[in-house]
């Protein structure tokens, strides 16, 4: 979708916002994060895949932290096509322009930084990973969403998914692997401050065009999913990385859904349209559904699970 295509009322969402993203760019400046991908390794520990080629016992991880390693890397890899459908929604002249080159500066280095872990430590296949770097990149697949509205709710689900999810991944790699979990840290931390700018943005839309947002955030929150459609097998490694507990519908009620929407108090939001009070019912059916299987699961696993004596 091209920026003459966003309807009118995004139009006016977009100007108005203007100086919250400028407020919200100056914040995120006053505390940079300056750390360097290459001081981050230890490149002594590293062999060549030549004369040793890759074995899954060159670093013992189960299936589910292995596929969260390769489908989290993989997703970063895609940041050109995610820069590219941001910039679509971002007019000439606008700051959110500005905000989205810092923002593309500071995603680059991810997968950077993790490849190069992965390549030391050989905690993944470099084979497979590559596959599937040309399967994925090749695509260019990622989320379009149809406006700004939508665009700023479903980065800011996203952004919040991506810090759990390095985060949590981090914390299964062995306890010895001190270099992957300060990498995964200190990607989980930038992704932190992506979510508190998007967050933050979008509360200052929904002051501005309440129901507008409220109709986006409806159909983001209802819709969203991890991006990674484009990865061979995408399927097979989320139902590992949710069996692991790393990220699944769980993490997305409780540590994405529940504190993104508190944040923004949907409930007591005031001055919407009617199709946006039906908006705000249709989030109110979808988290009670969300629940309502996260608890199914949950009593299916404790069912499952052998008895404790
Ligand atoms: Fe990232
Ligand atoms: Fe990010």
């Amino acid at each position: 979708m091209s920026p003459k295509q966003v309807p009118v009322s995004s139009v006016d969402l977009l100007t108005e916002i203007a100086p919250d993203v400028e407020r919200l760019y100056n914040r995120h400046l006053e505390a940079p994060r300056l750390w360097f991908p290459h001081e981050q390794i230890d490149w002594g520990q590293g062999e060549s895949f030549n004369e040793r080629p890759w074995t899954e016992s060159d670093y013992p991880l189960s299936a589910g932290v292995r596929s969260s390693i390769y489908v989290n890397l993989l997703t970063e890899d895609n940041l050109p096509y995610y820069t590219t459908a941001l910039s679509e929604r971002s007019p000439k002249g606008h700051p959110i322009r500005e905000w989205n080159n810092q923002w593309t500066m500071e995603e680059n280095r991810h997968a950077m930084v993790m490849r190069d872990w992965v390549h030391v430590s050989r905690c993944i296949d470099p084979t497979l990973l590559e596959e599937g770097r040309r399967v994925q990149m090749r695509k260019g697949e990622v989320p379009q969403p149809q406006s700004f509205a939508e665009m700023i709710t479903y980065v800011s689900l996203q952004e919040r998914a991506t810090q759990i999810a390095h985060r949590n991944t981090g914390a299964k790699l062995p306890k010895d692997d001190k270099i992957g979990r300060n990498v995964l840290g200190l990607i989980a931390g930038d992704e932190t401050k992506h979510y508190l700018f998007y967050r933050d943005l979008a509360l200052a839309g929904f002051a501005i065009d309440p129901s507008t947002m409220m109709i986006a955030a409806a159909k983001q929150v209802s819709a969203f999913a991890m991006p990674g459609t484009g990865i061979p097998a995408f399927t097979r490694h989320a139902v590992r990385i949710s069996r692991e507990g790393i990220y699944g519908l769980a993490q997305y009620l409780k540590d994405v859904l529940a504190p993104v929407l508190g944040l923004w108090d949907l409930e007591h939001l005031e001055g919407l349209n009617p199709e946006a009070e039906k908006a705000r019912l249709n989030v109110d059916t979808v988290v009670a559904k969300i629940t309502e299987t996260v608890e199914r699961m949950a009593q299916k696993a404790a069912g499952a699970a052998p008895a404790v004596l």
